[in-house]
């Protein structure tokens, strides 16, 4: 999604909202010195550690440590996606958001329309639900109350082949909207008739709560399909959505875990019990775009399947999609069912309580990785192991660098008595020869002094001699320094945005935070000093290592020049106060 708005475009909006205003307009915020303060609308205190810094164009909690620019606070704050966040703030000050190519090409009135339409509908099922007394009796029967039903806005579609079509597609462009829309199908000769008939109606919101699809249950079993569901249409993909995900994230400010259903009936009685933390997936198997969505809802998340083989096989594609998305401080888990039981049966046998200690108790991914790995090996022999230990490898090596990846390889080791070392994997390879905390810290504290204030890469020169030092991170300075040196007047969260695709993105946002209050001056002066002093070690280190040539036989011209330059090099004063 992000890459369709054109990275400019977020510069410039950047350039133009001032992050002070747009959490003003939210959040009381109080003078403190060069930056704003307020008690932090992402945890509960009292006293304020939240900052806002106009001069850095981002805000930073001390307590809870959320921080980021006005993109991501709003992202936050209103729980947005992305491109919402954008276009929210765009419209704040008047932009209108580029898309670049893509899918998307319409202009954006016809979209506006077509989410009107949706929403007409929706609440057209809606109003039909009191005239049905089948659908009525169904809903008892369901154990629905009149609170759920509104809150998940469910209707009727009645029968017949015209009802949608008659309320809402009474001129040519609203019948081809609702053609867009998913919501007619087109009989052998072109007739056009409702989609829906006879079903018990399921609105499928997207996440800022406009109606998208709709999912239409069968009152009897007999028909089928059990469920139907909207089509992909313009504003609607299924692997994209998560079923009620909006209610949940309106039911709570701050989650920390979040549950994966199979059914729509399974989410709205978890919902009715008092367990606003439950939503599923569109009928399709998890996709690595709904586990990214899912984390970014809450760090624990809990896949919840059926104790029988589709069950089984469903959580190894959800664990697979889970893979490259566990982060350190993420964390996945899977809860199976007892046969014949969905959530929905069992909340109503167990309830609230019951349920949550099925929560609670639910596998840790690496458990239920491990026991479905040795499930038909032979753990007590030596070839079983080595099995274990081939199957698991590929698999542990698609998790991202981390402590986690650290903990499954040597849990790996442990039970296969094998290595479990990524040969392959050069970002394993790199943790192996970590450098010390203080080598790589002076790396990180310049990175973060020079997202303070991108203005003092002015006052840097290349060549960067820093670049011939072996250390993480030295490359992204460089490219860093690079970009503010070409673009006079950028602001930390602009810089840091033109990473936002990159794996860096995380790590630059932390660094960004560590910076945001300080004296300007100050920082200044402890970055050149930082970057003296990595030159410092890295013409140490290349005079070291051609000293040590020398011992093996002659130099040759060019070394020697290089050798000469070296030990004539002083290492850069530090810039006076200026
Ligand atoms: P289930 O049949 O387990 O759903 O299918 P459920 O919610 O438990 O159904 P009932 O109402 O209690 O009997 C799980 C999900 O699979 C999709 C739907 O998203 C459903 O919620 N599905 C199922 C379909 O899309 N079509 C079908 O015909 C059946
Ligand atoms: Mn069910």
């Amino acid at each position: 999604m992000r890459g369709l708005i054109p990275d400019s475009f977020i510069d410039e909006l950047l350039a133009r909202v001032d992050i002070v205003d747009v959490i003003e307009r939210r959040v009381p915020l109080k003078k403190a010195g060069r930056e704003w303060t307020a008690c932090c609308p992402f945890h509960d205190e009292r006293t304020p550690s939240f900052y806002v810094s106009p001069a850095k164009q981002f805000f930073h909690c001390f307590g809870c440590g959320a921080h980021g620019s006005a993109i991501k606070f709003l992202m936050d704050y209103e729980r947005l996606e992305f491109p919402d966040a954008v276009e929210e703030l765009a419209q704040s000050v008047g932009l209108t958001v580029p898309r670049e190519g893509g899918r998307d090409e319409r202009p954006r009135e016809d979209k506006t329309d077509l989410y009107t339409l949706l929403d007409a509908s929706a609440r057209w099922y809606q109003d039909q639900l009191p005239g049905s007394a089948d659908a009525q009796a169904y809903c008892r029967k369901r154990g629905l109350d009149a609170d759920t039903i509104a809150r998940f806005r469910l209707g009727w579609a009645p029968a017949g082949y015209d009802g949608v079509i008659k309320a809402l597609g009474n001129t040519p462009r609203r019948m081809e909207l609702l053609s867009e829309a998913g919501m007619v199908s087109s009989g052998e000769r072109g007739g056009k008739y409702d989609r829906f008939r006879e079903r018990l109606m399921f609105p499928i919101l997207d996440r800022r709560g406009r109606v998208i699809a709709f999912g239409g249950r069968v009152l009897s079993s007999e028909q089928s399909p059990k469920y139907l569901n909207s089509p992909e249409t313009p504003l609607f993909h299924k692997g994209r959505e998560l079923f009620a995900l909006w209610q949940v994230k309106q039911a709570n400010p701050k989650l920390e875990r979040i549950v994966v259903v199979e059914g729509y009936m399974d989410v709205i009685a978890l919902h009715q019990a008092g367990l606003p933390i439950a939503v599923a997936t569109l009928g399709t198997a998890t996709t690595p775009e709904h586990t990214e969505l899912l984390f970014r809802a809450a760090p624990d998340v809990v896949f919840c399947f059926d104790g029988d083989r589709a069950g089984r096989a469903a959580a190894w594609k959800a664990l697979d999609a889970a893979l490259p998305r566990l982060r350190d401080g993420r964390q996945a888990y899977f809860l199976f069912l007892p046969e014949g039981e969905d959530p929905d049966t069992l909340v109503r046998k167990e309830g609230k309580a019951g349920f949550e200690q099925r929560l609670k108790n639910a596998t840790p991914l690496s458990d239920y990785f491990f026991d479905e790995l040795a499930r038909d090996v032979d753990t007590a022999s030596l070839d079983g192991r080595a099995r274990l230990a081939e199957r698991a490898r590929p698999l542990i090596a698609r998790l991202p660098d981390g402590a986690f990846r650290d903990l499954m390889a040597q849990e790996l080791e442990k039970r296969s008595g094998a290595s479990a070392r990524l040969q392959a994997n050069p970002a394993a390879q790199r943790a192996v020869q970590r450098p010390t905390t203080a080598q790589r810290s002076l790396v990180r504290s310049a990175i973060a002094l020079l997202l303070a204030q991108p203005g003092v890469a002015d006052q840097v020169e290349k060549p960067y001699r820093f670049c011939n030092l072996d250390k993480p991170g030295v490359g992204l300075l460089a490219e860093l320094l690079d970009l503010a040196r070409s673009r006079p007047g950028i602001n930390a969260a602009m810089l840091v945005e033109h990473f936002a695709d990159r794996a860096e993105y995380p790590a630059l946002q932390k660094l960004m935070a560590t910076a945001v209050v300080g004296e300007p001056e100050a920082q200044r002066v402890e970055f050149l000093e930082a970057l003296a002093r990595m030159d410092e070690q890295a013409v140490a280190l290349r005079r070291a290592a051609l000293h040590a040539k020398m011992q093996q036989g002659p130099l040759d011209a060019a070394e020697k020049a290089e050798l000469r330059e070296l030990l004539a090099a002083r290492v850069r004063p530090v810039a006076a106060p200026g």
